[in-house]
Formats: C-alpha cells, sequence, structure tokens
C-alpha cells in the first residue's frame, strides 16, 4: 500500500533517505481522478526506476478564475484505490493541500508572521472571479492577499505562446512553476508526462533543459478508450450525445495522417478537413495546428515530423488531442 504523504519537508526527506540507500525515483504529476492515461505513465515509470511517487495536486495556478478549478474532478479514496491495485506497486501517494503555503519561515525579511494556517485558501479564492492588472490569474491573487510572498514564476517563453497557450495565457506558466515545485521537493531521477499534452510535455523538457535540471523528462504515449476519444478526467462531463461527437476529433486525425502518409503534405488542406468534420459533428475549434514536434512552429508542408494538435468544446468541455506524424 503506498504511503500517504502531505506535507512537503516530509516529502523530501523520503526521498533523499531514499536516494541515501541507493535507490531511484519516478515521479508522475497528476492533478487525480485517475484514468488508464494516469495508469500507463506509472507503469511506463516502473521500468526506469526503483520507487515511484505519484502526486495527486490540482494545481490553482494554472487555473483562470474563468476557468473549471472549482468545478475539476477530484476523488482521493478513488484514486488511492486505484494506486493500491496497480501490480508493480506505487511507493508514495504525494497528496498536498496547498503547495503555495510557505508557513510563516520563509517570510522575506521575516516581516510577515501570520501566514502560518495550514488551510487552503488557493482553491477558495480562485474561485471567485478576480482580474489582477488586467491579466486573469487564479493563485497570485490569493497568494498576495494572504501576504504569503509568492512571485516566482517559470515561463517557457517561447513554447508557451502558440496553442493552448493562446487561450489561457496563465496556463503554462502556472503547470511550469507547480512542476519545478513538484521537481525540487521530490527530487525525482525520472518523471513521465503523457503526450496528450503534447505541448506541456515539451515545455517540460525544454525547462529541465534550460534549467540543468538532472531529472530525465519521459514522454508517454496517448491512451485512448476502445473508441478512439483520448482519456482525460474532463471525459466526465460529457454527456453521451456530446461524446459520441467527440470520438470526430480522433477520427479526423487518424484520417488525415492517413492523408499525409499518402501524399498530402499540404497543412492547409489537411487543417481545413479536420476543422470541417469536426465543426460537422458540431464541436467548436478552439485551434488545429500542425507543428513542427521540437519548436511547436507551425509548418506550411510535412516535411519534417510535425505534430497535429487540435483543441475543441463540444458543449461546457474543451477538449485536446494530437497525433505525431513521421513520413
Ligand atoms: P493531468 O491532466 O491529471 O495529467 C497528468 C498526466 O497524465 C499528464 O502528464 C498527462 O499528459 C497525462 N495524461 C492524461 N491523459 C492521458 C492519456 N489519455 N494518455 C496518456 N497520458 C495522459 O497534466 C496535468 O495533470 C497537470 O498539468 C500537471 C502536469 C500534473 C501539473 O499540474
Amino acid at each position: 500500500e503506498p504511503e500517504i504523504i502531505t506535507d512537503k519537508d516530509q516529502m523530501r526527506k523520503w526521498s533523499r533517505s531514499m536516494r541515501a540507500q541507493g535507490k531511484t525515483i519516478g515521479l508522475v504529476p497528476t492533478m487525480g481522478y485517475l484514468h488508464h492515461g494516469h495508469i500507463s505513465l506509472i507503469k511506463e515509470a516502473q521500468k526506469h526506476t526503483h520507487l515511484i511517487v505519484v502526486s495527486v495536486y490540482v494545481n490553482p495556478g494554472q487555473f483562470s478564475p474563468s476557468e473549471d478549478l472549482s468545478t475539476y474532478p477530484s476523488d482521493f479514496q478513488g484514486d488511492f484505490d486505484k494506486l493500491i491495485t496497480l501490480s508493480g506497486g506505487v511507493d508514495v501517494a504525494f497528496h498536498p493541500h496547498n503547495l503555495y503555503d510557505y508557513g510563516n519561515n520563509d517570510t522575506i525579511n521575516g516581516s510577515s508572521s501570520s501566514s502560518s494556517s495550514s488551510s487552503c485558501c488557493c482553491s477558495e479564492r480562485s474561485r471567485e472571479e478576480k482580474e489582477e492588472g488586467g491579466e486573469k490569474v487564479g493563485v497570485i491573487s490569493c497568494v498576495e492577499e494572504r501576504k504569503i510572498g509568492h512571485e516566482t514564476w517559470v515561463r517557457v517563453e517561447g513554447l508557451e505562446k502558440g496553442m493552448c497557450g493562446k487561450s489561457r495565457p496563465v496556463f503554462f506558466r502556472g503547470i511550469a512553476t507547480v512542476v519545478i515545485k513538484l521537481f525540487n521537493i521530490v527530487e525525482p531521477d525520472v518523471a513521465v508526462f503523457g503526450k496528450k499534452d503534447y505541448q506541456q510535455w515539451r515545455i517540460i523538457r525544454r525547462m529541465v533543459r534550460d534549467l540543468d535540471f538532472s531529472t530525465n523528462v519521459i514522454g508517454s504515449e496517448i491512451v485512448r478508450d476502445a473508441d478512439g476519444l483520448a482519456m482525460s478526467s474532463r471525459n466526465v462531463y460529457l454527456s453521451p450525445e456530446e461524446r459520441e461527437k467527440a470520438i470526430s476529433i480522433n477520427r479526423s486525425l487518424t484520417r488525415a495522417k492517413c492523408s499525409a502518409q499518402n501524399g498530402q503534405v499540404c497543412c492547409r488542406d489537411l487543417r481545413n478537413s479536420v476543422t470541417q468534420a469536426i465543426h460537422e459533428a458540431g464541436g467548436k475549434i478552439d485551434y488545429a495546428e500542425i507543428v513542427d514536434q521540437e519548436s511547436l512552429e507551425a509548418v506550411e508542408e510535412i516535411k519534417c515530423p510535425v505534430v497535429f494538435c487540435v483543441a475543441a468544446w463540444f458543449g461546457k468541455v474543451r477538449l485536446i488531442d494530437n497525433m505525431e506524424i513521421n513520413l
């Protein structure tokens, strides 16, 4: 049975004592509501390290106030039960209450000592629709209010701009920052991320390289339901009709990949066919882009390894999916 750790100092202590015993540590960061996609990452991590830490933390820093933080599905008991039954084992379920609470021993100059409450303010506060300096931000308004003083953010300036970054301006800043925090707390040898969130995976790899982290970041293939829909914690919010319509994403991407392999290398045409298919199914496209796998820059013609990335709304649910095309 995995040990549940909720305290970051305790987590770090555990990791350091294990490493002192010569054990290697694999980290799988998640926001919980675990499904087979998450489980596949754990299985991948098990191939590389002696011990496995799965973090379950809904990070308020990556939600803007207009987004679905307050309704993001969670069920830690259910998650824990899944981790218990997993063959190969998970050693720690790291389930912090609030990673942006620094207690009272870390205020610069020691000027404030009133912020030691361990209760979580972030999720509560960011439920309120708040706007700071014109930019919608989830965690920072709450953090500033409580004078905890968190003001350090990691940005991967180029890679975070396009695709999901366009409609979600603070999204990748929040992700990069929380992942660095997790890396500094757990100090993993290996961390596994899903290619389902392709831009996220690339951003984290770049960040680790640029900041000289020694963690080896591994990308794991997308896990799909039998009908092709990429698994996601948010799929539970699709009505049966919406779910049926949402299959058009994977179906049209698969068709586009097939056309590309048959010589159709014009990205405009490929994008049009996918956009049209999703539109006809009743989805609302956020973006459909064919980009270089490394730089995530849009390409006009498929000459290098590319990835076709799509985000689309079905009702109130925003889904993302992608397909690598290596000709
Ligand atoms: P979450 O959406 O819970 O996803 C956790 C990990 O599972 C991510 O690496 C994601 O890419 C992977 N994943 C999700 N669905 C998948 C699928 N169908 N197939 C393969 N992998 C899948 O992504 C996050 O949480 C957060 O942004 C996080 C990295 C934890 C930072 O807060």
